[in-house]
């Protein structure tokens, strides 16, 4: 059986192959289409809903959606621009914007989104540090999942998880993981908020 397949996306017809996800036919396709859990990784996480399309008229994020034969996608309607505003405006206000820039603000500023409508809701959550010398700002924290999927890729599988539910969400760390510095590295530069950084001192609070 033929890779290749045939699917339209907002009226243009395009060609993909299998394997691919929505996202990746329409990148491969020249065309941007707005991201942030995904990070590096060829699929998505499903988390941040950023990439979501209307998929045969369901919405649907398509970092995670197989691309099918025939599929129709729907991405540039007004409808799914302002609810990717509004999810940005969410994490914006998740996060906060005062330790520079971050992925995060580089993607709102691609989407053209200065402000959050929502107030900082988590700012009273503590920074706390973790294994090694990592330090966590779980106020910064979006529950993206990036940091999981890296320390998975960088064979320190486990080692940090988004564990609970609802408002008892948290980032958690396993000190018995084994985990080297670079591994380490890895995790801290796959946060898109800046919710992970090293601490080059051994002792005192973060
Ligand atoms: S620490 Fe960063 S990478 Fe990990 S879940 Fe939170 S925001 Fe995402
Ligand atoms: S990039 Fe698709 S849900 Fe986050």
């Amino acid at each position: 059986m033929s890779g290749a397949l045939s699917w339209t996306l907002d009226d243009r017809r395009l060609s993909g192959s299998r394997g691919m996800t929505v996202l990746e036919g329409a990148e491969s396709a020249g065309l941007s289409i707005p991201h942030l859990c995904r990070g590096c990784f060829k699929t998505g996480g499903g988390r941040c809903r950023l990439c979501t399309g209307l998929i045969n008229g369901r919405p649907r994020a398509t970092c995670i959606e197989p691309l099918a034969e025939g599929m129709r996608v729907e991405f540039d309607t007004p409808e799914l621009r302002t609810l990717r505003r509004t999810l940005l405006e969410i994490l914006l206000a998740q996060c906060g914007k005062d330790h520079g820039t971050t992925e995060l603000d580089a993607e709102a500023a691609r989407m053209g989104v200065q402000e959050s409508a929502f107030a900082r809701a988590q700012a009273c959550l503590p920074i706390e540090r973790g294994p090694g010398q990592i330090v966590i700002d779980h106020a910064r924290c979006i529950m993206c999942g990036r940091c999981e999927r890296a320390a998975d890729a960088a064979g320190a599988a486990g080692f940090v998880r988004v564990i609970g539910r609802g408002e008892g969400r948290r980032l958690w760390m396993d000190d018995q993981v084994q985990i080297d510095n670079a591994c380490l590295g890895a995790i801290v530069a796959a946060c898109p908020t800046g919710a992970l950084r090293l601490d080059q001192s051994t002792r005192g609070k973060p």
